[in-house]
């Protein structure tokens, strides 16, 4: 069994990010610019945001924080959307998800052209990636394909189930998979025998958001096990996989932290450098 090191492998990409930031900044003029707009207090969000943040400053990309209260009405949520997207200094604009109760994410988000859509959930991108197109891709998915590459791990012909369908991660992972000519299930809540599917994957995606919820028996021998999830269990971080048995029968796996977290936030700055680098 082998510990895919997301952790090393983000090190790696932000080190060449670095220098692409700085080859931007020293051509333009002016350094990438990121908006993050938090609405609300949302604990994991304020963890989330301070991780980007702090990430953007390491790569030498301009970060601009918004905080907006959680009962801001969405008429004003967007005109503050609205308004960093139309800076010209703000290459990639992001709305961290999810939003309190009482807004609406997808017109919020639709207040963010394609082109700064870093987080590669505008319709557009969406569209795009649906009919295997170019186009911005949604970090975590995109991190979990270049985990993959990166371990040689080539899903083409082979049998991938994901667990779980949300918009950030589960649906967007199952086409990425399918584009790149895996046999893709998707299951959810409703699935019926999901042991069963999960025990013939030869890549299985955890994303269901819900501690240790894979366990030995629904893993094939020799499978690739990626791990989405993040929680805290008595004072311990695990995942949405139970590691200690499943690792002792997957061929790769990636640990909870060190995993696929890593990856999400380095495939945020080169989404930022990249929409960036068209704008200029
Ligand atoms: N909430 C959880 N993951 C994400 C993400 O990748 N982007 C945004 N904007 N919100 C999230």
């Amino acid at each position: 069994m082998k510990i895919i090191d997301g952790k090393q492998i983000a090190a790696d990409i932000r080190a060449d990010l670095k220098a692409r930031a700085a080859a931007f900044l020293s051509k333009k003029g002016i350094p990438v610019g990121l908006a993050v707009v938090q609405i609300g207090d949302d604990p994991a969000s304020e963890v989330y945001i301070r991780n980007k943040i702090k990430a953007c400053g390491e790569t030498g990309i301009r970060s601009v924080l918004r905080i907006l209260p959680a009962d801001i009405l969405q008429e004003e949520a967007e005109y503050v959307v609205e308004t960093l997207a139309s800076d010209p200094a703000i290459h990639g604009v992001l709305v961290q998800l999810p939003l309190p109760n009482g807004l609406n994410a997808s017109r919020l988000l639709a207040c963010i052209p394609a082109s700064k859509d870093v987080d590669g959930f505008s319709a557009e991108n969406i569209g795009a990636l649906a009919k295997g197109e170019p186009g911005t891709v949604a970090c975590t998915p995109l991190g979990i394909m270049e985990l993959l590459q990166r371990y040689g791990i080539r899903p083409s012909g082979k049998r991938a189930v994901v667990l779980g369908r949300s918009n950030i991660v589960g649906k967007p992972l199952a086409m990425l998979l399918n584009n790149a000519d895996a046999t893709v299930t998707l299951c959810h809540s409703k699935t019926n025998g999901l042991r069963e599917i999960s025990r013939r994957a030869d890549i299985l995606v955890a994303a269901v958001g819900r501690p240790r919820f894979v366990t030995a028996e629904m893993v094939k021998e020799g499978a690739v096990v990626i791990d989405v999830g993040i929680h805290r269990a008595d004072g311990k971080l695990c995942g949405d996989v139970d590691f200690e048995s499943v690792s002792k029968k997957a061929s790769y796996i990636t640990p909870v932290p060190g995993g696929v977290g890593p990856m999400t936030v380095a495939m945020l700055l080169r989404n930022t450098i990249e929409a960036a680098e068209r704008q200029a």
